[in-house]
């Protein structure tokens, strides 16, 4: 399949893993690559820049397909070293940035002055303008059913693409509530020309996660998300559990005097004890409402091209049927 996406990130299919805190690893990123879409390495998972240039060699001796590194500008507790990752991203060698969080204006400049792609991810139609504007070479349309942070608009993908589409001129992709080719299929009947999945790709053999975390998701449905740090206007998608119901009681008792601090116990450092021992209790992770369209655990490859296939099939026979009657 070609569209602008393919052609700009030099892929086969238009297909992103998104960058994810502790899954977005050089193994998952390879694996995608290889597969023939966009993987991802999550820059603020490596805890140096240094780290991030090793885990971007570790990422070139498995695939020599493009790549991608995810920079995620969110409210931390303390600045991590932008610059210092940006130089590792240039001196890797590295030709797709995904940004995401806040806008990355500032970054912009060294980033294409060194040849890079930018795709900055959004949650609204006005940041994706505003991301056209600066130079951003095309942008991620996260809609409110994603996991992570679906922003504060709760706009879902449905009314969020077409409304993309009417006012982007560089490409976009579909993110948010993407799982197989009829996803594929609908993002691009809505104006993107590919899509962006992260829930998905955390259930696949080569993501570097606790298989509970995998099994969490095969066993959760579309009801099993809740949205926390909403009062914080930081909201966060995530799967429910013990750590998320007690997060959401602690909202609802400290209503508009809820600080960071009285939730920091579910929320602040817990990806290593769920991604990597497998803790499903220890606090709230991202995931997405697509959990209940994923039944399985496979390759990367098989999955996409699984979803290459269906994509294929949907738009040769049953659309073409349809409309050649
Ligand atoms: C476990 C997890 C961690 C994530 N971490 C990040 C992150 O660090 N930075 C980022 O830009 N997006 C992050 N995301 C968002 C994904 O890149 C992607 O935009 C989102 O998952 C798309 O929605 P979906 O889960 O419905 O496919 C994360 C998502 C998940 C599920």
């Amino acid at each position: 399949m070609k569209t602008r996406i393919t052609e700009l990130f030099g892929i086969q299919h238009p297909i992103i893993q998104g960058g994810m805190h502790f899954v977005g690893y050089a193994q998952l990123a390879a694996a995608v690559s290889n597969a023939g879409g966009l993987g991802i390495i999550t820059a603020l998972t490596q805890r140096s820049p240094g780290a991030l240039a090793e885990e971007i060699g570790r990422c070139r001796e498995m695939t020599d397909k493009p790549f991608g590194v995810n920079l995620t500008f969110l409210p931390v507790v303390t600045q991590p070293d932008y610059p210092g990752y940006i130089k590792a991203i240039i001196d890797g060698g590295v030709k797709v940035v995904e940004t995401a969080g806040n806008n990355p204006q500032k970054w912009l400049p060294a980033l294409q002055e060194a040849g890079i792609k930018v795709i900055h991810k959004c949650t609204a139609v006005r940041h994706a303008l505003k991301a056209e504007a600066i130079g951003c070479d095309a942008v991620s349309v996260d809609g409110f059913e994603c996991g992570g942070h679906p922003g504060e608009d709760d706009v879902p993908n449905f009314i969020l693409l077409p409304r993309a589409a009417e006012e982007l001129t560089i490409p976009f992709v579909a993110s948010g509530g993407m799982a197989d080719g009829r996803s594929l299929v609908a993002a691009l009947a809505l104006g993107a020309e590919g899509m962006n999945m992260g829930t998905r790709f955390i259930a696949t053999k080569e993501a570097p996660v606790h298989d509970n975390v995998k099994q969490a998701i095969v066993a959760a449905s579309e009801l099993d998300t809740r949205l926390v740090m909403r009062p914080l206007r930081n909201t966060e998608r995530v799967l429910a559990n013990n750590a998320v119901q007690r997060l959401l009681e602690k909202e609802r008792s400290l209503g508009p005097a809820l600080k960071f601090e009285d939730i920091a116990a579910e929320v602040a450092g817990v990806y290593p004890r769920i991604m990597i021992d497998g803790e499903m209790d220890a606090g709230a992770w991202s995931c997405g409402m697509v959990a209940g369209l994923i039944r399985d655990v496979p390759t990367v490859k098989e999955l996409i091209d699984r979803i290459m296939a269906e994509a294929e099939g949907l738009i040769r026979q049953r659309l073409a049927a349809a409309v050649n009657g």
